[in-house]
């Protein structure tokens, strides 16, 4: 499909965009009909050039990264606005380095589940460090982000309690709310009254009552409201879960996450995340009381029954705790660039949403002008992502944009460049 510049803009002459939602169910006697109806639709997006999924990265996750372009089959620099490495850790010397010399010293494996023969003295090592940065009792560490939320909501809530999730949770907290046989109750996105209501009109009915928030959440970069969160939680009985996987290493006064930004650390009841984002390898954690995690050890399935993070991966993770805490540069320097970046977006006349941390949607709300967007903005050298629905809700799907402690002031105001341009084509700003 050529596209127009002067059409560009015009909703009335387009197809409706399909999204993944148009393929989640096409019942059919053949259960993979709706692998071929997807197939097509995956061809037609590529020629129309907006196929930007897996781009091949042929050089590490840093500010700028190579790719092997999708359109001219030749290797390109890429401004990085996509990932979650905050901090620069993936590449960090020290980080690195640690890896590298457990690698030599513990071997590529664990080996074994971490219950039966799996737990190093190095996952203990990075157990206790993550206890310490979170001010709680103890923790326990998860294969990835997403294994440890559906451990801990199905190790903990059972058929009889009650989930109250916020709209806009991760994935990973709705999966493992659901399997966990509890009812599941979802909440207007940080909407104190709605949940104090909810709480109060369900309370007695169920047993146990969790109730979960993303710390910092996904795809808008918001922070939650969680004291007031604890607060209602304690005057219902509820235990308060937060997931800090885009808040550890961003917000709070040593990037130790949402509990110190709102300087009530140590008193979730469970505060959970990931070890991939600006912790820069993979795995996931949630610290909490002795009690807690002892009891989530034999009853978190995705704990129990997966082998434990690799030597290396563990001994990068506890070399970046350490970074965090011995090099404060890389937290200040993350949110210089945030405020540089927020302003230059604002000033352009970009509609950021809620954002107040290093996520910046960029919402548009028609997925042609995302699509094309994102198009163009590949043609200007800047990696982004587009978000559709599922991942947001209908007419808020958006660019989305993370920053880096490592993104230089020629990157961003690089990148702003291109945003205007293909913005003020497409009609997204003036
Ligand atoms: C809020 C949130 N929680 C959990 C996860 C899952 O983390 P991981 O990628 O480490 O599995 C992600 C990201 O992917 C996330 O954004």
């Amino acid at each position: 499909m050529a596209v127009n510049a002067k059409t560009a803009g015009a909703a009335a002459d387009r197809p409706k965009e399909l999204s993944l939602a148009d393929f989640y169910n096409l019942p059919d006697p053949d259960l993979f009909a709706k692998t071929r109806a997807f197939a097509d639709f995956i061809e037609t997006q590529k020629k129309a050039g907006h196929y930007a999924v897996r781009r091949l990265l042929l050089t590490s996750c840093r500010n700028r990264v190579v790719i092997l372009d999708q359109f001219t089959g030749k290797p390109r620099e890429m401004i990085m606005m996509a990932s979650n490495n905050y901090l620069g850790l993936t590449t960090h010397p020290k980080v690195v380095a640690a890896g590298l010399a457990a690698y030599s010293k513990w071997g590529a494996g664990a080996g074994s589940v971490p219950l039966l023969a799996g737990t190093l003295e190095l996952h203990r090592e990075l157990e206790q460090k993550l206890a310490a940065f979170k001010g709680s009792e103890d923790a326990i560490i998860f294969p990835a982000g997403y294994s440890s939320n559906v451990g801990i909501i199905a190790g903990l809530a059972r058929e009889g309690d009650i989930i109250f999730n916020d709209m806009l949770n991760h994935a990973s907290i709705v999966d493992g709310s659901r399997l966990s046989g509890a009812e599941v109750k979802t909440f207007p996105h940080k909407n104190l009254e709605g949940l104090d209501r909810a709480l109060a009109r369900l309370s007695s009915k169920y047993n146990g009552k969790l109730v979960i928030v993303d710390g910092v959440f996904s795809m808008d970069g918001d922070i939650a409201p969680v004291p007031q969160m604890l607060e209602i939680c304690r005057r219902h009985g509820a235990r308060l879960m937060i997931d800090e996987a885009h808040a550890t290493g961003v917000i709070g006064e040593h990037g130790h996450g949402t509990p110190e930004h709102h300087h009530i650390e140590g008193q979730v009841d469970i505060v959970a995340g990931t070890l991939s984002k600006a912790l820069g390898g993979v795995g996931g954690f949630a610290a909490a009381s002795r009690d807690v995690v002892e009891y989530l050890r034999f009853y978190s399935r995705s704990y129990m029954f997966s082998t434990a993070l690799p030597p290396a991966v563990t001994a990068s993770l506890i070399a970046g705790l350490e970074v965090i805490d011995s090099e404060p540069q890389l937290l200040a320097s993350l949110w210089d660039n945030i405020r540089y970046f927020r302003k230059g977006l604002v000033d352009l006349g970009f509609d950021i949403g809620l954002s107040e941390t290093a996520i910046f949607p960029i919402i548009i709300g028609d997925d042609w002008k995302v699509k094309e967007m994102t198009r163009l903005l590949h043609q200007e050298a800047v990696f982004v992502n587009a978000v559709f629905y599922p991942a947001v809700a209908r007419r808020m799907s958006r660019i989305r944009l993370s920053l880096m402690a490592t993104h230089t002031r020629e990157d961003l105001d690089q990148t702003l460049a291109a945003c205007a341009r293909a913005g003020k084509k497409l009609g997204v700003i003036q």
